[in-house]
């Protein structure tokens, strides 16, 4: 069940960003969790797998799309559809926009979307 990010659960959401190679640093972790505090266009949500929290997505929107800009999963949940999933419902709560890549989120997309989604 994908879930808004609340500040309660900053720690557990710095931890799963943390599986991203880029975040791995505290600074750009701080850095990267300001942003999504900031910034109105940036949207943070997790992933409730029962009562623990799995996986992570922070989407960037802007007029007409969206960007995913992180997305992770508990390396014990890899390979179970979670992060599938989560990109999935992203694009059910953007309906009619269209979702785009960054350099690190880009791959991972593509073969998201290999069946059902429209790429920019
Ligand atoms: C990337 C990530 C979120 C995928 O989560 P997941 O729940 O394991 O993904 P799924 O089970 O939904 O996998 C869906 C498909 O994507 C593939 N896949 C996984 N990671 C991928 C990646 N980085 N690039 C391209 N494809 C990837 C899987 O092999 C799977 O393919 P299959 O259906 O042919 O078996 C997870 O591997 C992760 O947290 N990685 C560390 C964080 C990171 O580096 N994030 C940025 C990269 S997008």
């Amino acid at each position: 069940m994908l879930v808004r990010y609340k500040k309660s659960c900053e720690k557990i959401a710095m931890g799963l960003l943390s599986f991203m190679p880029e975040e791995r640093e505290l600074k750009k972790l701080k850095e990267t969790m300001n942003i999504y505090q900031v910034n109105p266009n940036w949207h943070l949500f997790l992933w409730k797998e029962g009562e623990a929290f799995v996986g992570l997505v922070g989407i960037e929107a802007d007029e007409g799309h969206f960007t995913l800009q992180h997305i992770s999963v508990n390396p014990s949940f890899h390979g179970e559809g979670i992060g599938r999933a989560m990109v999935e419902k992203i694009q059910q709560l953007m309906p009619n926009q269209k979702i785009k890549g960054t350099a690190v989120t880009e791959a991972f997309l593509e073969k998201c979307s290999e069946a059902k989604f429209a790429l920019i």
